[in-house]
């Protein structure tokens, strides 16, 4: 059952994602060569406890820092470390999640770690675009599958794999919440879309094979050729017209490369 949320209930939603999306604007301006993935956790970890929300991925299955920062290779749930240095030409994943009076936001960038390779920014534009392919399909005419479809051809015809393993998920006093919201398929399949349902959609895009492994830390998702990953991720609402976002600050793209 897809859980259909009030007004309420999406302005408490909107409220715990505004900081989440204030949180990942500035890291623009923090994630820098030389800094490690331990001080991007504390930086998370301590504006979310400014702004009295609570860091929803601290403890969840024992997860153990706030924010998953994977670099290159990794491509979601890196645990942060103070022994692991950006260096320039990195590329890194922050994840970042808040609960807000109970209710839950969900939201990723991938950064560039000073100056980047060609291929490993077209990785990070694609994984972003083909978020908002999907999201032309988050409307109420259409069907769950439309959404996974375009982002899987947008990533698809720019030459980049889908990772499989990993999906999208509803969410609201849970972060995991019915429907899963898989980033490949076939159009026209599974719930019509409907207003007030809160999606967490999240493209994982590997530049080689789709084929990932966890590591022996139980956590860290590595792509199996070693090949890199991006991942982008916005908190959703299905409305009567366009679909709302939660966890993007007005303008914010502009700082986003
Ligand atoms: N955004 C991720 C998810 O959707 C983060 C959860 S990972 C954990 O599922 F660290 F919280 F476990
Ligand atoms: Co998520």
């Amino acid at each position: 059952m897809i859980i259909i949320k009030s007004h309420e209930e999406i302005q408490l939603m909107r409220e715990a994602g505004a900081v989440t999306a204030q949180i990942l604007a500035h890291l623009f301006q923090i994630i820098r060569p030389g800094i490690t993935t331990k001080d991007v956790d504390d930086y998370v970890e301590r504006t979310i406890l400014k702004y009295k929300m609570i860091p929803a991925f601290k403890g969840y299955n024992g997860y153990p820092a706030s924010a998953c920062v994977s670099v290159n290779q990794q491509v979601v749930h890196g645990i942060p470390s103070k022994n692991r240095i950006l260096q320039e030409g990195d590329i890194v994943s922050v994840d970042v999640g808040t609960i807000h009076r109970g209710y839950y936001s969900d939201a990723a960038r991938t950064y560039p770690v000073g100056e980047i390779d060609e291929e490993a920014q077209r990785l990070i534009t694609t994984t972003r675009e083909s978020f908002y392919e999907g999201l032309k399909f988050c409307r109420s005419c259409y069907r769950l599958s439309d959404v996974s479809h375009a982002i899987q051809k947008r990533v698809e015809e720019d030459g980049f794999s889908v990772v499989r393993d990993f999906v999208g998920h509803g969410i609201g006093r849970s972060m995991h919440e019915e429907p899963q919201i898989p980033n490949y398929g076939s159009p026209g399949r599974g719930p019509k879309l409907t207003p007030g349902m809160v999606l967490a959609i999240e493209p994982m895009v590997n530049e080689g094979t789709y084929q990932v492994a966890v590591l022996p830390d139980n956590w860290t998702v590595e792509t199996a050729d070693g090949k890199r990953s991006a991942h982008y991720e916005n908190t959703v609402v299905v409305t009567e017209n366009e679909p709302m976002l939660l966890t993007r600050l007005d303008g914010s793209e502009s700082m986003e490369v």
